[in-house]
């Protein structure tokens, strides 16, 4: 992608205007950011989807006069189990669309001028006249494109955080709007995170949301001191601690010294080598989701392989994988390689297009090609 050239999905702005001048910091309404936007999936494929084990949905219902006035309920859904149509008030949330269907994929793609490692899902919403999640923000960036039917979305910076207590959802308690926008069919709206929003259907509609998560310290250091140790405990074995000198004591509820030394000897001897910090978060940011299943190769493709001299044919990441790369690794689905020379430029260009042309393949390494063929048995990459 050419991230100096004007594009109308950010309203004339290039990628790098925008990252500029509204990533994280202000919100951005696009009129036509797709002219002719037609809906991906019918409103009955989405129910499909949300009867899916593998597939996270939520179904939001308000209840007016009651207390709390919020229903929330997590799915999967049978059809009969999701309010009447004609029913006012009530939305279904289907999450990871992107990962079920391609053409669902390739439009959450356009938005790659965002590193992949923040782009989390491409999440679509069935609303019924009415319907929405309430006011409230999200520690999310994301873009809300509108998909079919009209929504009115209410914005605001909302200083006062605090939220309605006793309801089943993060809803603000004093929502202060700022601007109001009726969104429709191709228009799209952009919001840092924490930005308060309220978007509610004006009749039958449907929103795409493009979200990019923000992973918290705590969650960062909490997921890569885990791999860290485990690694630590893969190169050196089992350490345990060792008090042969401990003496006998008459405080037996003090925690010994030597103790926290030799916790402090462990986190630091985990956190020693720099390559292995970022070879963590490479794995943990390519890591699939838990409802992520990759199906298996067909017997078919399984033949024709990636065998050196088999036809040349180019090759395509699943919809599923993840795959990005640093100055040493490449990094797919959790695992991570070494990469050096010719073949590291081939494997990050593969990272980077999610494909690789025949003619790159003819100039990969035997030992690259078998990699590659390894991906295609996992399912990770598909010969076309
Ligand atoms: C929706 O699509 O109804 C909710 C999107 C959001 O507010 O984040
Ligand atoms: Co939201």
């Amino acid at each position: 992608m050419d991230i100096s050239q004007p594009l109308p999905l950010l309203g004339g702005l290039s990628p790098q205007l925008f990252m500029k001048r509204h990533w994280q910091k202000k919100p951005l309404l696009i009129r036509r950011a797709i002219s002719d936007f037609k809906p991906l999936l019918d409103r009955a494929q989405l129910f499909e989807l949300a009867e899916h084990q593998d597939v996270q949905a939520r179904l939001v219902m308000q209840q007016p006069g009651q207390t709390p006035g919020w229903h929330l309920k997590s799915g999967p859904f049978a059809r009969r189990a999701l309010p009447a149509l004609s029913r006012p008030g009530w939305t279904v949330l289907v999450q990871g669309v992107d990962l079920q269907h391609d053409a669902v994929h390739a439009l959450m793609n356009q938005f790659r001028f965002v590193p992949d490692a923040r782009l989390d899902d491409l999440m679509i919403s069935y609303a019924s006249d009415g319907g929405g999640v309430g006011p409230h923000f999200d520690s999310y960036d994301v873009f809300l494109l509108q998909a079919q039917g009209r929504r009115r979305w209410r914005i605001g910076r909302q200083k006062d955080r605090s939220l309605q207590p006793d309801v089943p959802l993060k809803i603000l308690a004093h929502f202060e709007p700022e601007e109001e926008f009726v969104l429709e069919p191709g228009d799209m709206l952009y919001l840092p995170l924490w930005y308060a929003h309220d978007g509610v259907a004006l009749g039958e509609c449907m929103t795409y949301s493009i979200g990019f998560r923000s992973p918290s310290r705590a969650e960062l250091a909490r997921e890569l001191l885990q791999r860290l140790a485990d690694d630590a405990e893969d190169a050196v074995g089992v350490a345990v601690y060792r008090d042969p000198r401990q003496a006998a004591v008459s405080e037996p509820a003090e925690v010994p010294a030597q103790l926290l030394e030799f916790a402090r000897d462990a986190l630091q001897d985990a956190l020693k080598d720099p390559a292995a910090l970022g070879r963590a978060l490479g794995e943990y940011m390519t890591e699939p989701k838990a409802n992520v299943w990759f199906p298996a190769p067909e017997p078919q493709t399984h033949r024709a392989g990636l065998a050196p001299g088999g036809p040349g044919r180019k090759i395509q990441l699943d919809r599923r994988s993840k795959m990005m790369f640093d100055a040493k690794h490449i990094y797919i689905n959790g695992e991570s390689f070494r990469a050096g020379g010719r073949d590291a430029t081939l494997m990050r260009r593969l990272a980077d297009q999610r494909y690789l042309t025949a003619q790159d393949l003819g100039r990969v390494s035997p030992e690259a090609r078998c990699l590659l063929q390894d991906w295609q048995q996992a399912g990770w990459l598909h010969q076309l």
